[in-house]
């Protein structure tokens, strides 16, 4: 690599979950630090940082098709950071493979991008996946301006290694962030005007502190912080559902009603052919005691189709789970073999075109699940969290303390919590009105 001159502005462009997004924002947090600017909208960056991510197929070669599209037509290119979790789990390859990427970051190593730009600047490439001790958190920048809806990460990684999942590997073991320091962002993200946090984290309900309290304790915490409305956590597993947690939901009236609560399948012999270490019935029993605590929660989840050696049968068993329960709203997956997972190398390889048909068919499930959840708002008056300008003159666009999507009309401002009525259902939004 030849040297270029120090870098003067920036773009980050992150792919993955809620978790690579906040990543994303401490990453340009990080950069500004060290004055360099965002690029202007339409303008190239001197700096690209591709925040990449790993969970499903062609994750790696969208990577490589960005990279390729960042080429000039001269043949030179901007300096290119490859960071996230593709960037952990083939750092080395696409060092050889992509010669315009000059740096490739962890998603535990990114607070070391400054001196990797000062190196890329000489003309040094550098490679940096360790997961080190001393965390990045404590040598980021602080946290100063965020949209009224803002991100902090409280827990990281993941012990539970179902089979088909990357992200044991790519985010490493279960670690939790110290309560004091979580105490000590919130107020910073308040004071820069959030006024929703979602706590985040592979297995954020798996948080402890040191005397081993679980993730309500700092619920709790961040409840009794005046300026702070609203309070949500994802993405939690059913096994780290504690009594704590659930009570909170009863007893905290900041904590929004809404649980993203993944099952994957409706069937036992495929769960336990995932490693879920938990059955559908222990699920099911979960939700029954939060729907006990809070009646008006509004559930959501994820699943997988197609999963090897998933049957017809088996399918048919997720499409009655979701029926059943009556999701607010889901994710759904094609299942996707991983490099290095115990699944990728199972037999009964489901073909793509029964994949297909199966997700088409849950996906019709899903829809009407959540456009009858919403239906069944109609009526109701909440309040909406203000969050942008919508497409039309004197629009606004919100969220429903159950996670839902509203547009209404009149005087409001970003930031606001406004009381409307909803008054018209989709399947994806709703039109409120004020009162
Ligand atoms: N820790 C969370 C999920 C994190 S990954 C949990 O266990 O609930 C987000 C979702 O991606 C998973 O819930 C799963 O539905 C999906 N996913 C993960 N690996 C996948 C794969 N190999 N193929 C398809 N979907 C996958
Ligand atoms: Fe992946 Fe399972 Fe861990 Fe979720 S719990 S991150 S699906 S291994
Ligand atoms: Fe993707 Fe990594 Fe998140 S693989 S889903 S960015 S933890």
């Amino acid at each position: 690599m030849r040297p270029t001159p120090p870098p003067r502005t920036y773009r980050v462009k992150s792919f993955g979950c809620q978790m690579n997004v906040y990543d994303g924002e401490r990453m340009a947090e990080l950069l500004a630090a060290e004055g360099i600017t965002p690029a202007p909208d339409g303008e190239e960056a001197d700096l690209v940082v591709l925040n990449t991510c790993h969970i499903r197929e062609k994750a790696a070669e969208k990577v490589y098709s960005d990279i390729g599209r960042l080429r000039r037509e001269d043949g030179t290119a901007p300096l290119i950071a490859v960071a996230g979790c593709v960037a952990q789990a083939e750092g080395e390859e696409i060092m050889a493979r992509a010669p315009s990427v000059s740096m490739v970051v962890g998603p535990q190593a990114y607070h070391r991008l400054p001196g990797m730009i000062a190196d890329a600047v000489e003309g040094r490439r550098s490679v940096d996946t360790d997961m080190p001790a001393e965390t990045k958190f404590d040598a980021l920048p602080a946290r100063r301006k965020v949209g009224p809806s803002a991100f902090l990460t409280v827990q990281e990684g993941c012990d539970k290694f179902c089979t088909y999942c990357v992200v044991p590997y790519t985010r490493g073991a279960e670690i939790s962030r110290p309560f004091s320091d979580l105490v000590e962002e919130a107020k910073k993200l308040i004071d820069a005007g959030a006024r929703e946090i979602t706590l985040l984290g592979q297995n954020v309900n798996a948080w402890r502190d040191d005397s081993n309290r679980g993730l309500e304790k700092l619920i709790e915490a961040l409840a009794a912080m005046p300026g702070l409305a609203r309070i949500r956590y994802t993405t939690s597993h059913p096994n780290d559902m504690t009594q704590g947690l659930l009570e909170a939901h009863r007893d905290v009236p900041k904590l929004m009603p809404f649980l993203h609560l993944p099952v994957q399948s409706g069937n036992d012999r495929v769960l336990k052919a995932m490693n879920r270490s938990h059955t559908v019935d222990s699920y099911l029993r979960i939700l029954d005691q939060v729907r006990a605590a809070r009646p008006d929660i509004a559930l959501s989840g994820d699943f997988i189709v197609g999963f090897p050696g998933e049957t017809d049968a088996e399918f048919e068993d997720t499409v009655k789970l979701v029926e059943q329960v009556g999701y607010a709203q889901c994710f759904s997956f094609k299942y996707s073999p991983r490099p290095g997972t115990p699944a990728a190398t199972m037999d009964g390889q489901v073909p793509m075109a029964v994949m297909d048909e199966r997700l088409q068919r849950l996906q019709a499930a899903l829809n009407a699940s959540q456009t009858a959840f919403n239906q069944a708002s109609v009526g109701k008056r909440c309040q909406v969290l203000v969050e942008r300008r919508g497409r039309y003159d004197g629009q606004w666009l919100g969220k429903s303390p159950w996670l839902q999507s509203v547009h209404f009309t009149g005087d409001a401002a970003i930031g606001d919590l406004v009381e409307v009525e909803l008054v018209e259902a989709g399947p994806n939004s709703l039109a409120g009105r004020l009162v």
